[in-house]
């Protein structure tokens, strides 16, 4: 399987690092917003949203570097595909996790593309009335945006190329790979965006 690895873009150890930052940030963010609020710290007001599958392996490691009170709820989003087989338009599989008013809300995805899957999380999340919604994502491919949305908080800033580990896939595999890189053009039957298959969220 890590021979289907191209190109290690960015290794498990700048990964852990760079987690820890954004870790560190969002806990003091969170910290001064629920302390001018008055609110204690058995209060349970912070609930994280992770997108799936993607954002599993993000999350999982974000939230062990959050020494504070958190819930967590899922979210699942169906991409449609366009005639290039990239995502058209993004849609909610299920419900939206109930009871989110007054609620300090993080949004999680392991990658902001196009934006559309983003876009759409947030703007159900806030006709829920929370107390705040907070965007965080590991990469960013800022080239690529077409909704209206940046992420408060990202790990980097990417080119425009197809990555898949670290929960990234192509195709449902790749997704435990420790690194993030770069697929081999065999590995990539076709290519990513076109009709040999894709990500899968
Ligand atoms: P967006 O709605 O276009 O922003 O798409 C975001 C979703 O597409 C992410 O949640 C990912 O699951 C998937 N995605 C976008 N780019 C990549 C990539 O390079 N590799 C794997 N999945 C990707
Ligand atoms: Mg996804």
């Amino acid at each position: 399987m890590f021979r289907d690895i191209e190109r290690v873009l960015i290794d498990r150890d700048r990964i852990a690092e760079r987690v820890g930052e954004i870790a560190d940030r969002l806990a003091a963010d969170l910290r001064r917003e629920l302390a001018a609020e008055g609110a204690g710290e058995e209060e349970h007001r912070v609930v994280f949203i992770p997108i799936m599958t993607g954002s599993i392996v993000f999350v999982s490691d974000l939230i062990r570097r959050l020494p504070m009170k958190l819930s967590m709820q899922l979210v699942t989003v169906s991409s449609y595909p366009g005639e290039t087989m990239e995502s058209k338009g993004a849609h909610l599989r299920g419900e939206l996790p109930a009871a989110l008013e007054g609620k300090h809300i993080v949004l999680v995805d392991d990658i902001l593309d196009s934006g559309r899957t983003l876009h759409l999380v947030r703007s159900l999340v806030m006709e829920r009335s929370p107390a705040s919604v907070r965007t965080v994502v590991l990469l960013d491919k800022k080239a690529r945006r077409e909704a209206p949305i940046e992420p408060d908080y990202f790990g980097f800033d990417i080119p425009d190329e197809f990555v898949v580990g670290y929960g990234l896939d192509y195709n449902g595999y790749y997704r435990n790979l420790p690194d993030i890189g770069t697929l081999n053009p065999e590995a990539a039957i076709g290519s990513p965006s076109g009709s040999g298959g894709g990500a899968s969220g």
